[in-house]
């Protein structure tokens, strides 16, 4: 497993409290290559919330002395906030809710590029991770609808792009890509997907890092997903 990572790689997984972040965590942990791996959610040390910035700071601050690291995940998001599930119309639209949805699942992401990119090794290949979904490609909306969520996802990867680029200039050896983890069994595709329609985080994760371990650096990030089909932006 990851092969293309150096030997005694390190690695930090955040959002570990989640499905897909906790069998993230799981199977590095089991990797014997990988000689550490470390969890980081907000019930744990720092309180860890992506909408505080200087808990996200303080948490980047204390991980640093481990590093430097060779892959780091962000499986953090949220689908459903507050019980107000996805939009299917436009006249469903609620400004308070919106912005919430983008607090966390944009403005979150970019506090932890800026604070976790210089975490990552520029000695060796290294690899930065995002939890992002296929319904964030505006390209690849067929459906419509779940209006909050694919806007805050779509903003998500433009922030991850725009720190890939800056990025890879210091760090060519930087593997950046923003990762659809399939429809996975989670609490946040419970109320959309029966046990049946998806997959199990261990799966998904599997090949996420199966994918994750075959991207070359190109400075810029891909979008692709656990089978390691790239999809558009
Ligand atoms: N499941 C799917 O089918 C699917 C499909 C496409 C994309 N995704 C994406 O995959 C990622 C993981 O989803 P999942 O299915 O594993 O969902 P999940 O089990 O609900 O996990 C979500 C994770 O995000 C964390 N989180 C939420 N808000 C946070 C905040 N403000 N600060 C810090 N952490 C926060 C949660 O922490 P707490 O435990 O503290 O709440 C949890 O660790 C998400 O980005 C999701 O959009 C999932």
């Amino acid at each position: 497993m990851l092969s293309s990572l150096p030997n005694n790689f390190r690695a930090i997984v955040l959002g570990a409290s989640g499905a897909i972040g906790g069998a993230l965590f799981k199977a590095l942990s089991e990797t014997p290559r990988c000689a550490a791996a470390l969890a980081v959610s907000r019930s744990g040390e720092d309180a860890f919330d992506i909408t505080h910035e200087p808990s996200v700071e303080a948490t980047a601050r204390r991980l640093a002395g481990h590093g430097p690291f060779n892959l780091i995940l962000d499986a953090t998001g949220v689908l459903v906030l507050d019980g107000i599930l996805p939009e299917k119309r436009l006249d469903a639209l609620n400004p308070a809710h919106l912005l919430r949805l983008l607090e966390v699942n944009a403005v979150g992401r970019a506090m932890v590029l800026k604070h976790f990119i210089p975490l990552l090794s520029r000695q060796e290949r290294s690899i930065f991770g995002v939890l992002s979904a296929r319904v964030g490609s505006i390209e690849d909306n067929h459906l419509g609808g779940w209006y909050g969520y694919r806007a805050a996802k779509a903003a998500g990867n433009a922030f991850l792009q725009a720190a890939a680029i800056e990025a890879s200039r210091a760090n060519p050896q930087a593997v950046f890509a923003a990762l659809q983890p399939g429809t996975v069994a989670s609490n946040l595709s419970k109320p959309f997907r029966s046990a049946d329609q998806t997959i199990s985080p261990d799966v998904s994760a599997a090949g996420l890092l199966q994918t994750l371990n075959q991207l070359q650096a190109k400075g810029r990030a891909w979008f692709v997903d656990h089978r390691g089909e790239e999809i558009p932006w």
